[in-house]
């Protein structure tokens, strides 16, 4: 990408040609129309066709018959993301930008400033992308780096459902998208056909009894499929296992509609149908796993998630013990 560029939008003020344009896509729109329309000059409308152009949408032209978008470039615009996606509480704002150092960074800093619940940040590329424990994420151009910020009626231990819910969502939207089994590892891993295609990140900020947000930092690896070395083994991406390239856009429209859907029943019937399908996607349950945190590691039989999200490990003493992070490895 050439330019650079960020953009914070309202989606009750979008781009309205470019709207326009996308749900006609392949379709003439007459100048002289859409100048009434708009209530704008022809040369406007001239000049905004000429501004799309420059970010890469081609743009039919032909005199008496106006204008037809034929192609859009493969960028997650905000306008692209409301054209394809049904959604009533997530993206009412967007921040979109081709760089930055990390979409959980920018999250943090627009929720602070009082951004709404369903806010959404995503770039292109990240700089300074955060992984979880500490680690950095690789996060160049091809792939879908996002974060959503979100304040739920929830008490701030029940914040790591949202992570649960999340990764439900992602191994849908990458079933549903790309038709291929996707699979959770806990706490928060998509795997696919043993390796990890997404990560989640979520950070929080609350007081004692209430949360006051909470950043889902969500990053997929799509159509970037270069991984340095020490990833080789364990990443892939939806580009490597499908053998082609993949729409970015209809894995983020789905994914961002499944967690909407899950957003709004766990706000009024709660998390229990979230857990069942988390269960029936996990790959841990049952198995002997490691489980190494930041100062120890326990080593058990993977029972179950209890109702805050945390994995429940029998040990070899017999002992069940709660674990709220760390990293999994199947022994
Ligand atoms: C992990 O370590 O598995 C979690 C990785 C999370 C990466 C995503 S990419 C979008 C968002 N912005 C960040 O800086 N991190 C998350």
């Amino acid at each position: 990408m050439s330019w650079n560029i960020s953009i914070a939008s309202d989606k009750s003020q979008p781009n309205e040609l470019l709207m326009l344009l996308l749900a006609n896509k392949g379709t003439y729109l007459s100048g002289e129309e859409i100048a009434k329309k708009f209530c704008i000059t022809r040369s406007a409308i001239w000049k905004q066709i000429n501004a799309l152009r420059d970010n890469g949408y081609i743009i039919n032209s032909f005199p008496r018959q106006g204008y037809c978008l034929a192609e859009s470039p493969d960028l997650l615009l905000p306008e692209e993301i409301w054209s394809m996606c049904d959604l009533t509480v997530l993206g009412g704002k967007i921040q979109y930008c081709s760089v930055t150092g990390s979409t959980n960074g920018d999250a943090k800093k627009l929720a602070q400033e009082g951004a709404p619940d369903g806010t959404l940040v995503i770039a292109e590329k990240q700089q300074k992308a955060r992984g979880r424990m500490g680690r950095a994420w690789n996060s160049p151009d091809g792939g879908l780096w996002l974060s959503l910020i979100l304040r739920p009626h929830l008490a701030p231990m029940d914040a790591p459902k949202l992570t649960i819910m999340t990764a439900v969502a992602v191994a849908e939207a990458i079933i549903d998208t790309i038709g291929i089994d996707a699979k959770i590892k806990w706490p928060n891993d998509i795997l696919i056909e043993g390796k990890k295609v997404c990560g989640i990140l979520t950070e929080m900020s609350a007081e004692m009894d209430a949360i006051n947000h909470v950043i889902i930092g969500v990053g997929i690896n799509v159509n970037n499929d270069d991984f340095p070395d020490e990833l080789k083994d364990k990443g892939t991406s939806l580009k490597q296992i499908k053998g082609e390239e993949v729409s970015r856009i209809k894995v983020l429209s789905t994914l961002l509609e499944r967690f909407e859907h899950y957003y709004v029943k766990a706000g009024t019937e709660g998390f229990h149908e979230i857990f069942e399908s988390w269960r029936s996607l996990c790959v841990n349950l049952g198995q002997k796993v490691k489980i190494t945190g930041k100062n120890e590691s326990i080593e058990g039989t993977a029972l179950d998630i209890d109702e805050s999200g945390a994995l429940l490990v029998k040990t070899v003493s017999g002992e069940v013990v709660r674990v709220l992070s760390g990293d999994v490895s199947l022994r």
